[in-house]
């Protein structure tokens, strides 16, 4: 039996427009990202540069805008002068994040030139657990001076004339993490960065600079850590990062779909927390938030830590996802867009081979996960203005949540306003739902498409390199326009994209 939802949306009622930049993804030197995900050299179709051209369609089907870089726990051991110059002049490393052999192939220039192959821009993290203000104000002349001082000398010696521009750049990684090469207290913290926000902004006036906020709601400092630390960088950054990875622990699915709504009281916390600030400092300045490390992980977290260490990119963190995955990842999307007014960054953790929709074989193809899609999708069709949504459905109760919303949504108005996109996901684990939309404001609208995603035979198929597309989208024909209302019949257990655009006049 199908259970009922109405939906109500007006023009009026908007969140904000929508910076791209929250389609945003990551990679990190761990495990087989780099090497054997976007670099590998000799492959059949590797580029010249030793770029796999497959990752990089995937990427640009994707429409990636920026691409956090080179970590992660990576980022706080690492020496960036290691990554530039000739190859054959780089040296291997002891590398202390995931205990792996670094081989320094693919450094700062590389990577910018792969992000201009994959149309997409860096966001740079600077080392701030070993290193510190001055290897950072190095860095940002490396990258952005055009010539004629050390650093942009050293980088048009290296072969790369024309400056890479970066625009972003994070101060540190997940600093208050004990696992952190380099963890520091908020205060310590604090300190650090706003010292080396103030010669990387003396550096180059034109960036914007990410505060390392707590590495999650469960982190025992949270929010007192954001409180500390913008007490000394509020006035230097213009965002504070967030970061969230949510596990499946049993068989209780209804409180693992459920956990994106404790991302969105994670976004209001650090959101509060940074106007408390604000408030404090008598300041004019709204802080931003940068969701810059979110996804699903647990397939193998179990692993992590026990293959053989010192191996050169070892696969490991390799969550093969579940269609169930799929389904949260929309909704951590929904959440995303929801909050688009505090919400400028956001990084799908990580793009390629750890914890990443899109995988490789060494040697071998390129295909899709099953969370490639809610994020494809989102990132093609999720541009414009997030629109507030009055949603009137079944609601549950499970761990550690009282009255999910069965039906979780949000729409978005183009820039033009020719197109209206529904994004939702029914998490009733048991039936369809009717969803009734009034449009009353969106007269002369049609529906372009309906496109659906669900698995009803197995909850927990999964992509891999022998069935690369056992889980992949289907056009959805149960929905109906009826003047300004549309019926629109969602299954039970499924991501949903419900695309409306303004008939032409002829
Ligand atoms: O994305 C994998 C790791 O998760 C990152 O290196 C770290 O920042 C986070 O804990």
């Amino acid at each position: 039996m199908a259970k009922k939802a109405r939906v109500a949306i007006d023009r009026d009622y908007r969140i904000a427009k929508i910076d791209k930049r929250i389609y945003g993804s990551f990679i990190e030197h761990i495990g087989r990202a780099v090497y054997g995900g976007i670099y590998e050299p000799g492959h059949p179709l590797s580029d010249d540069q030793g770029f796999r051209k497959d990752v990089i369609t995937l990427t640009r089907e994707l429409d990636v805008p920026i691409v956090r870089y080179p970590g992660g726990n990576f980022v706080s051991g690492y020496d960036w002068e290691d990554g530039v110059g000739p190859r054959e002049k780089r040296p291997r490393r002891a590398e202390l994040a995931w205990f792996a052999v670094e081989t320094n192939q693919v450094g700062t220039d590389d990577f910018a030139e792969w992000a201009r192959r994959a149309g997409t821009e860096v966001m740079m993290a600077v080392n701030l657990g070993t290193r510190g203000p001055d290897a950072a104000r190095n860095l940002v002349e490396y990258c952005n001076h055009e010539s004629g001082t050390r650093y942009s000398d050293m980088r048009i010696a290296n072969g790369w004339r024309a400056p890479h521009g970066i625009k972003v750049w994070c101060l540190g990684n997940e600093m208050d993490g004990p696992w952190q090469i380099g963890h520091k207290t908020a205060e310590e913290y604090g300190r650090t960065a706003a010292e080396a926000a103030r010669v990387m902004k003396m550096m180059d006036p034109t960036i914007e600079l990410v505060a390392c906020g707590s590495s999650g709601p469960s982190m025992p400092t949270y929010p007192a850590w954001e409180d500390e630390i913008l007490s000394h960088t509020y006035d230097l950054v213009d965002y504070v990062s967030l970061h969230v990875y949510y596990p499946k622990k049993d068989d209780d699915l209804p409180s693992f779909l459920a956990q994106s709504c404790g991302m969105d009281e994670f976004i209001r916390t650090v959101a509060s927390t940074c106007d408390y600030v604000k408030a404090k400092r008598r300041s004019k300045k709204t802080m931003y938030l940068s969701f810059d490390e979110w996804n699903v992980w647990y397939h193998a977290l179990a692993s992590n830590g026990k293959s053989p260490r010192w191996q050169t990119a070892p696969a490991f963190n390799e969550d093969i996802y579940t269609f169930e995955d799929a389904l949260l990842v929309g909704s951590m999307l929904i959440t995303l867009l929801r909050n688009a007014d505090r919400v400028r960054m956001a990084c799908i953790a990580q793009l390629v081979n750890v914890i990443a929709p899109i995988m490789t074989a060494n040697g071998g193809g390129a295909w899709k996960q099953t969370i490639f899609y809610p994020y494809l999708h989102a990132s093609r069709y999720g541009r414009g203005t997030a629109m507030r949504l009055a949603v009137d459905g079944p609601t549950y109760d499970c761990r550690g949540f009282e009255r999910v919303p069965a039906l979780d949504a949000v729409a978005v108005e183009d820039e033009e306003g020719q197109a209206l996109t529904f994004f939702a996901v029914n998490r009733d684990v048991d039936d369809p739902l009717d969803v009734e939309i009034s449009l009353r404001d969106y007269l002369g609208y049609s529906v372009v498409e309906h496109i659906v995603l669900d698995h009803p035979e197995d909850l927990l198929a999964a992509n891999t390199v022998e069935s690369p597309k056992r889980v992949a989208p289907r056009a959805g024909t149960e929905w109906k326009m009826d003047g300004t209302t549309l019926r629109v019949r969602m299954p039970r257990l499924s991501w949903n994209v419900v695309r409306l655009a303004k008939k032409r006049e002829t």
